[in-house]
Parts: structure tokens; C-alpha cells; sequence
């Protein structure tokens, strides 16, 4: 029997995943805890519009359960002492120094977390990994958690089950993902641990989706998804740089194989590359793994997908040039989205950072737009790129924000699309031809606008992907 929950972690996965399951779990407590105290207090705004993530259908979840059976604090020892059951959600990021540095993940707030469910946990604890982790994660997990147990008294009532329990969510649909998720994956050995987990989703979730492995399957299953996803991207880009030289259709390509019931039509789409905070870290692990078990020809087949995702970036970068004649200083050029997809306010890895910074290299001056992203966070996420990065001095560049498409679009040189938003399908493609200045272009690196439209404006177009547009 369980009363109570902890989630350590507030962020992108710990706050909907928990907002869902105490939506479908009404009697039970959710407490989420954060040592981030200024997320915490978004969590708890009254203003459901400043909540720390944006998600499709969150401030409706938030609004109904938040302070009847969900809870944000910074308390974070009483509510690991209090729970039953405590989800480990902290990120994860890629370790930037020593060994393994640039490939394997930084595994200390999972231990710092650990720690503190350590010394802190009351009576059977079981311990859930929620972050996508490297394999054997848990056996890290488990050794500090048993080594915690050695110092304590022998009548002190402490134990510990671990498990893993991937999320699967995508960021922007997230709240669809966990109401209908393709699958729940459990991990573990103890089976009590494995059925009261189980438990908590056969309230909503049908048995046959409920699928239980033992814990490195679960782990390595979650890096694999994940790399399996990424590396249909670095396909399907590698074969837009086909089309553009061949007169074929990016579009068209992805539509005739995704009829073909063995290949599917999702993740099929080419754009400026992946982002996000998982594909690139995740894969980079496996790599890091593989490495280690020197079984250095499958490191090196995984690192492509990373090389090829590099290169695309690159890739639309040095086309943008191209087609400025060459030279992008004293040219104005537009960026539309910085997310690093639609639907979402994060920004981790996303393209936008990568081109954005190239073309300021190159001394373009840029104004940045993004319906969920403010300019305070796209200033910080391009300085902070930029300073540790390049060589380049932030200060020096000519970077500024606008909220309106077409006062910044004033005299610019070229549009240019970087994230999928709704409303930059449909532009006013002839309003804007007679704004910016001549010869205007659209570089439009997610395949969104109408080409007629945007061509019928005497505006020039290059769309990814698409070779028919070559004259
Ligand atoms: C998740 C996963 O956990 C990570 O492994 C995965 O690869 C990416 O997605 P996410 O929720 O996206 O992480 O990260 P983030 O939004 O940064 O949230 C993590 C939160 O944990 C932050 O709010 C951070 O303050 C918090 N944290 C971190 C703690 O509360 N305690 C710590 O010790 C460390
Ligand atoms: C991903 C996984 O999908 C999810 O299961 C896992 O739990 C976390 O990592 P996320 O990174 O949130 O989710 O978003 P996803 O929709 O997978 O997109 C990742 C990146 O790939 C984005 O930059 C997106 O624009 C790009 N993408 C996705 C494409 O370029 N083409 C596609 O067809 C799909």
C-alpha cells in the first residue's frame, strides 16, 4: 500500500509526468520537490501563464489537481521522508570535463538525490529512475542506497527497491503522451516493487501496454528508442541534401516510404536537425558505453547519427550565405523560432542556437522571434553557447528581439524558418515582399510555408529538401 509520492525534479519530465499521475490517481499525495527555489514558486504561481514549461493542456491539469493531491516545495527532505515511493527526475546533462568528458552523462544529481533518499527515507522506500539514465544506473543507485542502510541502527526499518521506469513523453505533446502512451516500462527485479508501480498505471493504462523487464533491458531500451528515433532523422535529413541536388521532393520521399507498413510514417520529417535534451546526450552515451566494452565499430555507427545532424546544421547555414551573395555583414535577417520544436518553451540543443551563432559569424544582424520563447532566455541560451563555445565576444554582436513578424521583418534580407510553430505556415508572403529589402529570400528549414505563395510574392525561396524549386 502506498500514500505517498516524491518526485525529485521540477523540470520538463518530473512536473507533467507528476500533474498526469495525480490526475488518474486521485487518492494518492504527489509531492514534486526542486532545489531550484524560483521554479518551485512558478509551479505554485497563481498565473497559470508562468508556469516554469509550456505544454498543450498542463495549466488545465495543474489548475485541477495542484494543492488537492499535488504539491511544489523545495521541502525536499520531509517529502522523501514521508513518501513511499520517490521518482528521480533530475537532468542529466553531458559531462563537459574528465573522464568521458563531451559524451558521458553527468551522473551527479542522481547521486547527490541518492544520497539524500539515503538519509532520509523512512521504512520501505522504493526508489524510481524517471531520467533516462546510462545503462547500470541503478547499480549505482542501489550501492548508495545499501551503503546507507550499513550505517544505520539494526532496528532502524530502512530498505529500498529500485526500479526503472523510463518516460517516453515528447515535449510539446507531453500531456497526450502520458494519458496515451504506446507503453509503460518497468524495470526490476523485486516484484511487490514492480506490481505497487504497476498499480498506479492500471488506472488508466490497459494491462497489455504494461510491459516488465528486468532493469538493464529497461535502461538500455530507453537509450535505444531514443537513438533508433534520432538516427529516421539523421536518415531522412541525409536524403533532403539528395533531393536538393536532384529535382525529387523531400515530401514526396517521406510520404512513398512511410506508406510502406514496415518502415511507418512518423519521424520521417527532415528539418535543421534534432534538438532537444535527450537524442544527442542519449546517443552520445551509447557511444560512451560501447567505448567501454570496446566494441568501437557500433560507437562509431551510432556517432554518424550525431556527425550527420552536425552537417545539416551546417549545412542550411552555408546555404544561407551562399545565396546572400556570399557576404552577411550589414544584412538584417529575420529568425523565426528558436524552441527547439513546436509547442514547446525549451530551448536545449536546439538548431536554432547552432545557425543562429554561424551567421553572426559571418556578421549577420539577427532578430530573433519565438512565440514561447522570451528574449531574456534566448539571450542567455546564445550567450552562454557563444562565450563557451567560440571565440566570438557576445557583446559585439548584433543581436535584438521583436515581437511582430513583419515590423521585423522591416528592410530585412531574409526570413529565415527554424522551428514548426502554426502561425508561421501561413504569413502574408505579399505584405512582407514589399518590407524587406531587395532581393528578399525565405530560407525555410522545416518544409511549412506554401511554396506558391510565398513564390507568387517575388519573394525567393529555398524550402529543405525540396529540389523541384532549383532552377
Ligand atoms: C529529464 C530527464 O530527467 C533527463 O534525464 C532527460 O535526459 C531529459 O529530461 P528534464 O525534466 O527535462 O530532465 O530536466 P529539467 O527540466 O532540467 O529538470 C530537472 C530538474 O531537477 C531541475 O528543475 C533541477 O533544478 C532539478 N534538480 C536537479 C533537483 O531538484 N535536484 C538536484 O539535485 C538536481
Ligand atoms: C524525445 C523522444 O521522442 C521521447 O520519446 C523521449 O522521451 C525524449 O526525447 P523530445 O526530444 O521531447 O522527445 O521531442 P521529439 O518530438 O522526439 O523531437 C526531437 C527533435 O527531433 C526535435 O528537434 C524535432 O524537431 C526533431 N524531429 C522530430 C525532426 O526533425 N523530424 C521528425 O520527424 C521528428
Amino acid at each position: 500500500m502506498i500514500n505517498k509520492i516524491c518526485c525529485i525534479g521540477a523540470g520538463f519530465v518530473g512536473g507533467p509526468t507528476m500533474a498526469v499521475l495525480a490526475n488518474k490517481c486521485p487518492n494518492l499525495e504527489f509531492n514534486v520537490v526542486d532545489i531550484n527555489k524560483e521554479k518551485i514558486e512558478k509551479w505554485n504561481n497563481n498565473n497559470l501563464d508562468e508556469l516554469p514549461v509550456y505544454e498543450p493542456g498542463l495549466k488545465d491539469l495543474i489548475n485541477k489537481q495542484r494543492n488537492k493531491n499535488l504539491f511544489f516545495s523545495t521541502e525536499i527532505t520531509s517529502c522523501i521522508s514521508e513518501a513511499d515511493m520517490i521518482f528521480i527526475s533530475v537532468n542529466t546533462p553531458i559531462k563537459t570535463t574528465g573522464i568521458g568528458a563531451g559524451q558521458a552523462s553527468d551522473l551527479k544529481w542522481v547521486e547527490s538525490s541518492s544520497r539524500t533518499i539515503a538519509e532520509n527515507a523512512k521504512g520501505h522506500t522504493i526508489v524510481v529512475e524517471k531520467s533516462t539514465l546510462p545503462v547500470r544506473t541503478a547499480k549505482v543507485i542501489k550501492d548508495i542506497l545499501s551503503f546507507a542502510l550499513k550505517n544505520e541502527s539494526i532496528d532502524s526499518k530502512k530498505t529500498f527497491s529500485v526500479l526503472s521506469n523510463p518516460e517516453f513523453l515528447a515535449e510539446g505533446t507531453a500531456i497526450e503522451d502520458l494519458t496515451n502512451p504506446d507503453r509503460i516500462l518497468i524495470g526490476g527485479e523485486d516484484l511487490a516493487a514492480i506490481e505497487t508501480l504497476k498499480k498506479l498505471y492500471l488506472n488508466w493504462i490497459p494491462e497489455e501496454k504494461i510491459v516488465c523487464t528486468n532493469l538493464w533491458s529497461s535502461e538500455l531500451s530507453k537509450l535505444t528508442s531514443n537513438a533508433f528515433l534520432a538516427q529516421r532523422i539523421s536518415s531522412i535529413n541525409s536524403i533532403s541534401a539528395i533531393c536538393e541536388h536532384t529535382g525529387a521532393d523531400i515530401q514526396e520521399v517521406s510520404l512513398a516510404i512511410g506508406l510502406d507498413s514496415r518502415i511507418g510514417d512518423k519521424f520521417l520529417k527532415t528539418g535543421p536537425g534534432f534538438g532537444g535534451s535527450c537524442f544527442k546526450k542519449d546517443i552520445l552515451n551509447l557511444v560512451y558505453l560501447c567505448k567501454q566494452f570496446n566494441l568501437n565499430e557500433v560507437a562509431e555507427y551510432w556517432e554518424k547519427v550525431v556527425e550527420m545532424n552536425n552537417w545539416q546544421r551546417k549545412r542550411i547555414y552555408k546555404i544561407i550565405v551562399e545565396k546572400l551573395f556570399g557576404n552577411l555583414s550589414e544584412k538584417k535577417i529575420v529568425i523565426l523560432g528558436f524552441a527547439f520544436k513546436a509547442n514547446t518553451n525549451d530551448t536545449r540543443e536546439s538548431a536554432a542556437i547552432h545557425i543562429a551563432t554561424d551567421l553572426l559569424s559571418e556578421s549577420a544582424s539577427l532578430v530573433f522571434l519565438d512565440p514561447k520563447v522570451n528574449d531574456k532566455q534566448i539571450k542567455e541560451e546564445m550567450n552562454n553557447y557563444i562565450s563557451n563555445y567560440t571565440s566570438l565576444k557576445f557583446s559585439e554582436l548584433k543581436i535584438s528581439f521583436c515581437d511582430d513578424i513583419y515590423e521585423a521583418s522591416q528592410d530585412a534580407d531574409a526570413i529565415v524558418i527554424l522551428t514548426e510553430w502554426d502561425e508561421y505556415k501561413n504569413l502574408n508572403w505579399s505584405n512582407l515582399s514589399k518590407i524587406m529589402r531587395s532581393p528578399p529570400w525565405v530560407f525555410d528549414a522545416r518544409g511549412i510555408v506554401n511554396k506558391k505563395n510565398v513564390r507568387n510574392s517575388g519573394i525567393n525561396l529555398w524550402m529543405i529538401g525540396d529540389g523541384t524549386i532549383i532552377e
